[in-house]
């Protein structure tokens, strides 16, 4: 095949084709950008400064925030948008207001954070990544926004793009992992997923990149702390997913929270204005993220509220999210002079022209009977399904433990999570939802219909600090007493003594990772590790399902508990799916998106690290601390499966390659056991000298396929001026080298079968 046709080929291997998603609207005609342009300067022409600064407010709905009732607001004209609202009534009553009393009757957009789901919950998003199949996130993201669109929310905030490396920070959950090669092809993936293929596309919502940039870089893991990281790693790691949301198309994009090298990312000229547009060439409107303008003076910034509207501004931060910073302070800025009618205007044309894109001035209004009919379509269910069989690793499986019998007949389920609706789910659900998951105790029964299976939850797990979202909630949770709890105790080692197999479900509750959810330890909460020693040590099988956001430090179990499944938080549909893994009714084939590391301490760890004065595994120095290993517990791109692979046969098509060109790496892939099942072949480079200092690994291709057993295939990647290029920090500028490579393909980031490539003028 020649390299342009397995470019396109690779284009088209991750798209899903729009017709297999059926829609339920109808599309509208896609307007030209003339068209757009001409509609945005008429509405624009007849708008006061006022209705302009409107345009450029999101307020929220929720009855936690403080300020004027949205009503009058919007009666006024002074809101875009309204976030943190779900309701189709509301929705529509709020439009009403716009669009009949307001004074240039403009229609509001409604955002929600719609991050895995909006009434059928899919996996959290760092489980997507660990199927390793884009196309997983994509349908993900299409009945999500389907969902969302239905109850007529018309934005979300998603998907979040940021890398994480650091197993503490809560938020790692919300995205795709630690890698940019992987998190760009997410990023790609669920923006397609979400906004169809173009603006306004029926039953999909405009997407938002976000946080813009750097986020999950925070100092100690800690959420909201500074960040600090050179241009260099901004380049080539942290930015990709945001360029490649981009590339797809995503209408908008969030600023993030910190301060990034000591300027706020809301106040970040170089991120919002040099690279975002000037570089990237985005075409949409920028969102501050929640009460951010403002807090540009917490941040020790900005002076007082008129300095932060100001420097927010002129960064290129179009929508101010909460604060009413802008509202508050733009008018008098321009009347001053300090800002010209052009700076507002320029911040409120791309906001306009996704009004008109996706069709609202036309149809503003959302069916009220519509959600219902769509939540019940039977795919949405098997999706859901679908994406969490496909999200699991397995991590380990000693003496083939799994699959298990399906005539087993006195199976004990235990812990905490075993039955919770809410850990099942996960992180992140939207306003007023209630989790409605099937459990993994469920999912085991639906499986075993004539077995006993008994449950016992163990002692419950708990923040130390509570939540803040269970205060803006009111949530309250009562604790169990100690003694309340050693009972629980006893009772699950009594449940599990009395079976012939158990499986334990332990890990995090649903609000132990998110957003300020970051941890000091990676420890099993609460007594968990305790009693999974005390069921262990009964001597019956047992296998661990963990529930959980981040990795987790589980090294006793890695060698004591003979089979693991990495089940993270598998939405609506998880207890299914579990139970399809354990029984073998689909054979895992995820793979980790994250390095688990042995200890917190050892955070952040990451596999694509340079190499050092004396080298990890060297004779001289080969540990990074003398208490003990520094190697992960388990690698980066890692995962089991019910059957054996063997990769083999590794060729790149030339040994010296141009600059500027492209060539082929191809690799032989054989099911070489006796069930059906998924490898991720997985390509790694190392440039060995050069410019700069390069990371030992770096993914740059990889390909999940199904193999029948016995069955070869050819898996075929490209490595061009794009894989072979790096942002220099010694040259300021892109390059590619003209040196030695090492280039690696197997089945995850230890892989060794290895080729050698140069890049020569
Ligand atoms: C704050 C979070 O950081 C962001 O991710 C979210 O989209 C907004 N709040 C809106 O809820």
């Amino acid at each position: 095949m020649e390299v342009d046709d397995l470019k396109a080929k690779d284009k088209m291997k991750n798209t899903i084709r729009l017709e297999e998603m059926k829609n339920t609207g109808t599309a509208a005609p896609v307007p030209t950008e003339a068209e757009v342009a001409a509609r945005v300067d008429a509405l624009l022409g007849r708008m006061s400064l006022e209705e302009k600064i409107g345009q450029l407010t999101q307020i929220g709905g929720a009855s936690f925030v403080p300020g004027p009732k949205p009503e009058d607001v919007i009666r006024k004209g002074g809101a875009g948008s309204v976030l943190w609202l779900n309701d189709t009534k509301q929705f529509n009553a709020l439009q009403k207001i716009a669009v009949e009393e307001s004074p240039s009757k403009i229609p509001l957009l409604f955002a929600l954070d719609v991050i895995h789901g909006y009434r059928t919950i899919f996996p959290v998003p760092l489980a997507l990544a660990s199927s390793w199949d884009p196309v997983v996130a994509e349908r993900a993201q299409a009945v999500a926004a389907r969902e969302a669109r239905a109850a007529g929310l018309h934005w979300t905030f998603g998907p979040m793009l940021d890398i994480a490396r650091d197993a503490r920070w809560g938020r790692i959950v919300e995205g795709a992992g630690e890698d940019p090669c992987l998190g760009a092809a997410m990023a790609a993936a669920q923006v397609r997923g979400f906004q169809g293929p173009s603006l306004g596309a029926p039953d999909r919502v405009v997407a938002c990149a976000k946080h813009f940039a750097g986020y999950g870089a925070a100092d100690g893991g800690r959420d909201y702390d500074p960040v600090y990281l050179s241009e260099g790693q901004l380049r080539n790691v942290y930015f990709p997913p945001f360029e490649a949301a981009v590339k797809a198309g995503v209408g908008t994009f969030m600023s993030a929270y910190m301060d990034l090298n000591d300027v706020p990312a809301s106040g970040n000229r170089f991120l919002l204005r040099d690279v975002l547009r000037g570089e990237w060439g985005f075409k949409g409107f920028v969102v501050s993220d929640a009460f951010a303008v403002g807090s540009l003076v917490t941040e020790g910034f900005a002076r007082d509220g008129r300095d932060a509207a100001f420097r927010a501004l002129r960064a290129g931060l179009d929508m101010d999210m909460a604060s009413n910073t802008y509202l508050e302070h733009l008018a008098g800025l321009v009347e001053d002079g300090a800002l010209e009618l052009a700076d507002i205007e320029a911040a409120v044309r791309p906001i306009l022209a996704i009004k008109i894109r996706l069709g609202l001035f036309e149809q503003p209004y959302t069916d009220e009977s519509k959600l219902a009919q769509v939540v019940a379509l039977p795919e949405h269910r098997e999706e859901a399904r679908l994406a969490a069989q496909r999200s699991m690793v397995l991590l380990r499986n000693e003496g083939r433990l799994l699959p298990l019998a399906k005539n087993l007949k006195n199976v004990a389920v235990i812990g905490p999570l075993a039955d919770s609706q809410e850990a099942t789910e996960g992180s992140w659900m939207v306003f007023g939802h209630t989790p409605a998951a099937v459990t993994v105790v469920e999912g085991i029964r639906a499986k075993l219909p004539g077995a006993k299976v008994a449950y016992a939850p163990g002692p419950e797990i708990r923040r130390d600090i509570p939540s803040m979202f269970d205060e803006m909630f009111g949530v309250k949770k009562a604790a169990q007493t100690p003694e309340q709890a050693e009972a629980a105790f006893q009772t699950a080692v009594d449940t599990a003594r009395d079976a012939d197999l158990v499986v334990m479900v332990l890990g995090e509750n649903a609000d132990m990772a998110g957003e300020a959810a970051s941890r000091a330890s990676l420890d099993l909460p609460g007594r968990q590790e305790e009693l999974l020693e005390a069921v262990v040590a009964l001597g019956k099988p047992v296998v661990l399902v963990l529930l959980n956001g981040r990795p987790l430090s589980i090294g006793w179990a890695a060698e004591h508990v003979p089979a693991i499944l990495e089940a993270w938080e598998p939405g609506s549909e998880g207890g299914h799916a579990i139970a399809d893994i354990l029984f073998g009714d689909v054979n895992p084939g995820g793979k980790l998106p994250v390095t688990f590391p042995r200890k917190a301490s050892h955070a952040p760890l990451y596999y694509a690290r340079n190499l050092t004065h004396s080298p990890e595994g060297s004779p001289r120095y080969s540990h990074r601390y003398w208490d003990g290993p520094t190697t992960p517990l388990y690698p980066f791109g890692y995962g089991l499966s019910y059957t054996t692979f063997a990769i083999t046969n590794l060729k790149v098509a030339v040994p010296q390659v141009k600059v500027g060109s492209s060539v082929a790496v191809t690799a032989d892939v054989t099911n070489t056991g006796s069930m059906v099942g998924d490898e991720v072949v997985q390509l790694y480079i190392h440039q060995k000298a050069g410019s700069d200092s390069r990371p030992m690994r770096e993914l740059k291709g990889f390909e999940r396929l199904t193999l029948k057993p016995g069955e070869t295939r050819t898996v075929t990647f490209l490595l061009g001026p794009a894989e072979l290029g790096h942002w220099s920090t010694s040259a300021g500028k892109w390059v590619q080298d003209t040196e030695d490579f090492d280039v690696w393909v197997g089945a995850d980031s230890l892989a060794t079968l290895h080729a050698d490539l140069a890049v020569v003028r």
